[in-house]
Parts: structure tokens; sequence; C-alpha cells
């Protein structure tokens, strides 16, 4: 549906134009505004996709619903209707930033050709934005309390080092978040981030993947291939879920990690790696080393810098803050419309019990989103978010 807004006082005008226009497609829906403060006051409460606005009119004129408009809401499109004699001033206002204008009375082809043209136009705007905001949004921190914080400082010493770090957390934590991160304000950031889900990978095929074969070498390797140790060479390799690594894959990973080299499957010949390493897991790797199912020589391998990044249970003040954040973000995403939550609504979530950490709180926020009210209140908390 594109709603298209009217401005016009010419009774006579404004409705030739709205029946040409509902006539012409049954996704245009048509207001109309008799003059022109009326006009900008329907813009200011509604959004609408195009605006057709008439030049000369009592008390707001078209100019300057435009440039009001523009304030408030640069991305709707301006057809201006002008009447005879405002040639000149309608040139003005595509200076202004009207998309065009249309001549009374208007002609009917140009009047429909404006309107798609500008309602393409206004859909590669908004796209672009979507997609813009999209690359940013996704990697972004956010709190502000003591142990986000510190994370964050930690991230501005260790990233620009050489050092190995091993992130720990419970699930849904931000542990990749802080990978992200640390490639990020590396040195290295122009060079690739690999990531290896090592939980995801079946232990028969983990030596091949971290650093690939030759061709031949086991049933199915048809041709040479490289790992991604080499992959990432120059980069970041993130070793996510590094718990859950078969012991033959640990001691594998540790050889290269002392040697700084690696060998492909069913090749002896060593090949050099640069690559600095970032692993991560939701194990508590010193119990598993007790269990002697990790190996202890690796731990201290890639623990030479401990992040751990706390549950949000254990900082629940920064709950307002990703409300706030999750509700802006996933309406831009998804085109919805964004809400505002009840005080009361978010101290709720703040009792919750967050098991599954921000990734959960994310999912409640988008439920609500979807299936709330326009204003998040306790009783949409207690229908929706309830586990
Ligand atoms: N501080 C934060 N601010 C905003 N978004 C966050 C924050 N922390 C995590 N997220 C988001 O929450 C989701 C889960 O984070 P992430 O995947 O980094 O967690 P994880 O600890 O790696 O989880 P798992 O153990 O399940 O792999 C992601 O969508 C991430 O972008
Ligand atoms: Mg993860």
């Amino acid at each position: 549906m594109s709603k298209i807004l009217i401005i016009e006082d010419e009774a006579a005008i404004r409705r030739v134009l709205g029946k040409i226009i509902s006539n012409e497609s049954e996704s245009f829906e048509v207001e109309e505004a008799e003059d022109g403060l009326v006009g900008f006051q329907m813009l200011e409460k509604k959004d609408y996709d195009l605006v057709l606005c008439d030049i000369k009119m009592p008390k707001m004129d078209g100019v300057e619903v435009l440039e009001k408009t523009q304030k408030i809401k640069p991305d709707i499109p301006f057809i201006m209707i002008s009447g005879h004699g405002e040639l000149e001033t309608a040139v003005q206002t595509m200076r202004l930033g009207a998309f065009d204008y249309i001549s009374k009375p208007p002609d009917l082809n140009r009047l429909l050709n404006a309107i798609r043209n500008a309602l393409d136009k206004k859909q590669l705007v908004v796209e672009n934005k979507r997609l813009k905001k999209k690359v940013n949004l996704n990697y972004q921190m956010i709190g502000d309390s003591d142990a986000i914080v510190a994370i964050k400082k930690m991230i501005d010493k260790v990233a620009p080092t050489e050092a190995r770090v091993l992130i720990t957390g419970n699930n849904g934590t931000g542990k990749e978040l802080v990978a992200h991160w640390l490639h990020q304000k590396s040195n290295r950031s122009n060079a690739t981030l690999v990531e290896v889900n090592c939980a995801a990978i079946p232990s028969e095929l983990i030596e091949s993947e971290l650093f690939g074969h030759v061709k031949g070498s086991f049933t199915g390797a048809n041709k040479d291939r490289a790992g991604k140790f080499e992959t990432a060479s120059g980069g970041t390799i993130f070793l996510d879920e590094v718990g859950d690594m078969s012991l033959s894959a640990q001691a594998k990973v540790l050889r290269a990690l002392q040697e700084n080299k690696i060998s492909r499957v069913g090749n002896d010949r060593d090949i050099k790696i640069d690559v600095r390493v970032i692993a991560a897991t939701n194990k508590d790797l010193k119990k598993e080393i007790e269990l002697g199912k990790f190996r202890e020589d690796l731990y201290h391998r890639l623990a030479v810098i401990l992040i751990h990044v706390p549950s949000l249970n254990d900082r629940i003040e920064d709950i307002p803050l990703l409300i706030d954040y999750f509700s802006k973000s996933i309406s831009e995403q998804q085109g919805i419309s964004q809400k505002i939550f009840q005080h009361s609504a978010i101290e709720l979530l703040q009792e919750y019990d967050w098991t599954g950490n921000i990734r959960e709180l994310r999912n409640v926020i988008e439920r609500l989103l979807i299936l709330g009210e326009d204003e998040i209140s306790e009783t949409d908390v207690r229908l929706f978010a309830s586990k």
C-alpha cells in the first residue's frame, strides 16, 4: 500500500486527483487535506509515501508545507501542483527538494508517471537507509553497566596487540560480538576474520576444515583445499565453542599455536601461518581440564588474555538501554513501527530470569514489537514475554 496525501484547497481539483489516483491502482490509498495547515498537521501525525501539494493555498502555502515537512520527514517526496503563472515558483520548489511538479489542469499521463517515479525513488531511499543501518547496527555493544564498560576498555587495550584472547560466558551473552570488536579494532581489521564453529564440525572433519587437505587424502577429497587457518592468514581466526573440540583436534591446534605452522591433511609439507587467534566457549574449561576433556597446555596457549562476559541477570541495569536499542534496530530491519515501552513493562522485564541472556531478550522484544499494543504495557509483557 502506498499512502498518498493530496493537499489542495480547490475542492474540485482535489476530488479529480483523488479519483484518478485511487482508480489507477488498488495499492494507492488517498487522503485529502483542504489547506496547507491541515495538510502539514496530517504529515506530522502520520507517515505518507507521497504528497501532492498545491502551491497557492490559504493558511500555509505549498512552499512552506514542503520546507517544514523536510525538517521532520525528509524522505517523503513532494509533487507540487502549480497553477497558472506559478511555473517559476514550481521550478524553485524543485531546488528546495520537491521531486517534481505538474501544472493545472493535471495531465493524466504526466501525473501518473510522476507518481510512479516518486514512489520508486522513495522506496530506494528507504531501502538504502535500511541496508546502511543494518551494517552499522550489526555489531553494536550496548550497555553502560560496570561490566560492559570494563569489557570495552579491555577490548581497546587488547585489540591492537597480537595477544591471544579467550572469551568466556554463558549462551547468548555476546561472546561473538566481543570477538568481532577485537578484530575490528585490531591492526588486522583490513584482513578477514574467519569464524569456525568447532561444535558444529564433526570430529572426523575438523582437521581438514582447519588445516585443509590435498587431493586423494581421504574419500571425497577430490581436490586440494585450503583450511581455515590458511584462509585467515594475515587476519584473525575465531575458534568459537572451542571447548567442544575433540582431543585429537586439540592436539593439532596446539601444534599450530606453538609453531605457527600447519600442514594440510595428506601432506607433510609445513605451511607458515600468520594468524591471530581468538577463542570462545560457554564451558568451564578448568572443569573440563579436570575431567580430562580439555588439554591444559592448549588452555594456557589460548588464554593469554581472558575476557569474561557476565550473564544478563548480573547486569539488569543494561536492560532499559538494550530494550531501546533492539526496539529501534528490529523495527528498522523489519520495516515495522517502533514502540514505546512503558516504565512498568521495562521493570517487569528486569525481573525475568534471562537464562538465554541477550539473545533471549532480543527475541522477546521482537515478539512484543510484532504482537503487542502500540505502547507496550505490563499486560503485553505478561501475555507475550512469558516463558
Ligand atoms: N551488549 C550488546 N549489545 C547489543 N547486542 C548484543 C550485545 N551482546 C550481545 N548482543 C546480541 O545478542 C546476540 C547474541 O550474541 P552473541 O552471538 O555474541 O552471543 P554468544 O555469547 O556468542 O552466544 P553463544 O554462546 O550462544 O554462541 C547477537 O545478536 C548479538 O549481536
Ligand atoms: Mg557465539
